[in-house]
């Protein structure tokens, strides 16, 4: 069986991903969608919430599986039984640091391959952070995620700005 890993953070997920999940699941018997569980960053959505959101914009593609993992991509790519390890390139700007992990990768588990798709023209210029900024400042972000990440981001924003009016009322 033919089975790779996509590893990232999908904080949240964005068209973007979502189109090199669609085209790579298109490749592989298998895709396994791994969720970084970070422990040094802070994101704005759990884990447990990035999984949920991922297994419910993925649920018509039958050959993708949605898990979480900590530590290293390369570990997981193995615990997965996988031989490669999927990431997308937007543009020349990712490509010294995809470069630089995927040596990494390779010299850690030289048995893991990784390939890259170049993501479609019409979502090069997108990312979480991006969507996230827009989002924290109200903007509409309907053109960047799925119905339901953009539904979950305005829960967390709507209730990031209550918190502050809250803060504000208590001050004055
Ligand atoms: O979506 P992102 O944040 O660009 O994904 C980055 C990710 C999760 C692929 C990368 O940070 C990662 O693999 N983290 C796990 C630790 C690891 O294996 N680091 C690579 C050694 S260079």
């Amino acid at each position: 069986m033919r089975r790779a890993v996509y590893p990232g953070s999908f904080d949240p997920v964005t068209f973007g991903h979502l189109d090199v999940i669609r085209r790579s699941a298109a490749l592989v018997d298998e895709l396994i969608v791994g969720v970084l569980n970070n422990h040094t960053k802070t994101p704005l959505f759990s884990v447990e919430e990035r999984v949920k959101i991922l297994l419910e914009v993925t649920k018509d593609i039958s050959n993708v599986r949605i898990e979480s993992f900590s530590g290293l991509s390369v570990d997981f790519v193995k615990k997965c039984h996988a031989g490669f390890l999927v990431r997308g390139l937007r543009a020349i700007t990712d490509f010294d640091y995809e470069l630089q992990m995927a040596q990494t990768n390779r010299i850690m588990n030289p048995e893991i391959d990784t390939i890259f798709l170049t993501t479609s023209l019409e979502y090069a210029y997108l990312s979480s952070s991006t969507v996230k900024e827009v989002a924290a400042y109200g903007g509409d972000i309907s053109k960047f995620v799925p119905e339901v990440a953009a539904r979950r981001m305005k829960e967390k924003y709507g209730n990031k700005y209550k918190n502050k009016e809250n803060v504000n009322e208590q001050q004055n």
